[in-house]
């Protein structure tokens, strides 16, 4: 028995880091999962452990960004699995510099991937998730549905050297806090959860020189990954596990009476 049995869950840039790990987890508990990311393989990958370990999982590649991403991602979901209780808005990278050497380019990239992108997932959603809540509801019954987005303490406290990543992720948390007051009576929760510093690669040694879609640098200079462990009360980085543990927290039932919530999982580092 599962926390997530029958229920059917869409996660963006599951083909690795923390999404990977989360779709890992929601299936393990019981969850068929729909599987999103950029890059194909890594998506089919994803998909692969999964149902080597038993669950259900279907691939999804392509841009979140595209124009009507969000419709034909919903539209698989339903499709295949025929219904929708898990949205977790996870796909995202990073591209840094000082402010005022930023592009409009780097600006639109951040918004565009880490909030209009979700606005479109979640307007996608929207006619599903409302008229089937009302249908529950009319019948009595009490089935939750949750929204996971995934935001970071650049959004809730500023980060130097990520002014659009950092606005696109507050943004995000405003969102998260809108739709938990107009979709709360609908038992639809929608919460957030802003990591600290989570071992992935986009936040791996600069100098290694891994890139997003070949081209964006990612990770963090060595001396700055050295001073950001510093601050961190619990003196490490948190594993995807971990990371993928609080959203599963927010996905599962353990949760059903937090909606609006941005949850820290920082190692303390914001407190
Ligand atoms: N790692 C951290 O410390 C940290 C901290 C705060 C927030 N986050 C957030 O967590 C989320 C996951 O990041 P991660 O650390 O696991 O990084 P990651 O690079 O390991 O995984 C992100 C995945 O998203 C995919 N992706 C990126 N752009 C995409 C697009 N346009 N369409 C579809 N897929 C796309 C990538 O291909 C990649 O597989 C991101 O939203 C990130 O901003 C991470």
């Amino acid at each position: 028995m599962g926390m997530l049995d029958g229920k059917v869950a869409v996660i963006t840039g599951a083909g690795r880091g923390i999404g990977r790990a989360t779709a890992l987890l929601l299936a393990q508990q019981g969850a068929a999962v729909v599987v999103n990311d950029f890059d194909a393989s890594p998506a089919e990958e994803t998909v692969k452990m999964i149902t080597d370990q038993g669950s259900k999982a279907v691939a999804f590649p392509g841009d979140v960004t595209a124009k009507d991403f969000g419709e034909r991602f919903i539209k698989t979901a339903l499709d295949t699995f025929g219904d929708l209780h898990i949205i977790v808005n996870n796909a995202g990278y990073t591209w840094d510099t000082i402010f005022h050497k930023m592009t409009e380019e780097q600006w639109d990239a951040m918004l565009a991937v880490h909030l209009t992108a979700n606005y479109r997932i979640l307007r996608a959603a929207a006619p599903y998730l409302r008229e089937k809540a009302k249908q529950e509801l009319a019948e009595g019954a009490c089935v939750m549905r949750k929204i996971v987005n995934v935001m970071s303490t650049s959004g809730t406290h500023g980060n130097a050297g990520q002014a659009n990543y950092a606005a696109a992720k507050a943004g995000l948390g405003g969102l998260t806090k809108t739709l938990a007051k107009e979709w709360g009576g609908l038992n639809i929760c929608c919460n957030a959860v802003s990591f600290g510093f989570i071992s992935t690669r986009l936040n791996d040694e600069k100098e290694k020189g891994e890139l997003a879609f070949g081209k964006i640098p990612l990770g963090i200079p060595q001396a700055m990954r050295d001073q950001i462990m510093f601050f961190i009360p619990l003196q490490r980085p948190g594993t995807t596990e971990e990371a993928a543990g609080a959203i599963l927290f927010l996905a599962s039932p353990l949760s059903d009476y937090i909606t609006g919530h941005i949850l820290a999982v920082d190692g303390g580092l914001m407190m």
